[in-house]
């Protein structure tokens, strides 16, 4: 007889009195019940960058399986992504020209603004968000007006702000804004609000590091600053609780949701604004983190897709309900062959009782 899920003595001999955890994992559908984090293609959003020119695919070398799409092909994505179940973009766009007023951003014709026209156009379900930032438009690479060798944080604002208004106006159903100077959240949303754009939510990146694993992310879009790096406005690595002040500010300041970013370095930050704040948190797995994947997997050093879906469930357990990530195809096409697979397995074994 058992009682607490333990073995009395006497039936085991002298080893010993032990509790059997392994019960509930002796097979696939036991550990499907008991199972506390699952990842639904749902979860993912996904990044896309947008060039300019027709009918370009062009392959990110740093990010293999990523590209840089034209326009006109951006139907065609968001037809895939809605077949895998997928139900957002977040888009990012390198214009044909960049400048030191970053004029690319704002521009009502730019590169994102029609990106986000053409997928509206195409499937006005599908969720657009949008990057704004002045780092793919600045021909400096720096995420904002330079003035004194530095990144001009209040002339940097009025930027954003037009930025970000122009991206609704094009059809943005979020915008998000990654640049980190202090008061953007409350200028861009005091300025949607004065255009009418009341409704259109902020994504902040709230918690944004100053990170390496952002290297590939530079080569996609052409952002690298030409001197001198971003540790004056995004986050040092080695904080957390600075992280919490950074969120704290941007939900006063509007913010209707936050993005913890990189994902896989900052699972504790996860973890820590999970518990702290009740507003919806997105991890985003970045350029880097998917790199690293890639080129173990391509030397045969590990399983790609077990190590990209571990990785995901991984953050998701953090704390993070929605990934933004660029496995996010690969994944969604994989959970659906799980579930597939798991439904053919309990069939085969009804039919044998
Ligand atoms: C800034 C921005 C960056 C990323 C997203 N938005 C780059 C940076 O801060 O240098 C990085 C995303 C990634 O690495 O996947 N516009």
């Amino acid at each position: 007889m058992r009682r607490n899920g333990r073995e009395p003595v006497e039936e085991r001999g002298a080893s010993a009195t032990f509790k059997r955890t392994r019960r509930l994992r002796r097979s696939a559908a036991l550990r499907g019940l008991v199972r506390e984090t699952a990842l639904t293609a749902g979860d993912f959003i996904y990044p896309m960058f947008v060039v300019e020119g027709e009918r370009v695919r062009n392959p990110i070398g740093s990010m293999p399986g990523q590209f840089q799409h034209s326009v006109d092909q951006l139907g065609a994505e968001v037809d895939e992504l809605r077949s895998l179940g997928i139900p957002g973009v977040l888009l990012f766009g390198i214009p044909a020209v960049k400048d030191a007023a970053a004029s690319g951003a704002y521009d009502d014709e730019g590169i994102v603004q029609r990106a986000v026209r053409e997928i509206k156009r195409h499937d006005p379900a599908m969720l657009v968000i949008t990057d704004v930032c002045a780092c793919e438009y600045t021909d400096h690479g720096h995420c904002g007006v330079l003035g004194d060798g530095e990144v001009d944080n209040d002339r940097t604002l009025p930027l954003l702000a037009r930025t970000a208004v122009s991206l609704a106006a094009a059809g943005a159903d979020v915008v998000a804004p990654s640049d980190m100077m202090d008061g953007r959240v409350g200028t861009i949303r005091a300025a949607l609000d004065a255009a009418g754009f009341s409704v259109v939510p902020i994504l902040s990146y709230a918690a944004k590091y100053a990170s390496a694993f952002y290297g590939p992310f530079r080569e996609a879009v052409a952002s690298a600053p030409a001197f001198g790096d971003r540790r004056s406005h995004q986050m040092d690595p080695g904080n957390v609780r600075e992280a919490m002040t950074e969120i704290a500010i941007d939900l006063e300041e509007g913010a209707d949701f936050v993005i913890i970013k990189p994902a896989l370095a900052y699972l504790d930050v996860i973890r820590v604004a999970r518990e702290r704040f009740d507003v919806p948190i997105f991890a985003y797995n970045v350029s880097g983190e998917y790199a690293m994947v890639k080129a173990a997997a391509e030397r045969g050093w590990i399983d790609e897709r077990r190590v990209t879906l571990e990785t995901l469930i991984a953050i998701k357990r953090a704390g993070a309900g929605r990934l933004i990530t660029y496995h996010a195809k690969d994944a969604a096409r994989w959970l659906a062959e799980e579930r597939a697979m798991a439904h053919t397995l309990t069939a085969a074994s009804a039919t044998h009782d």
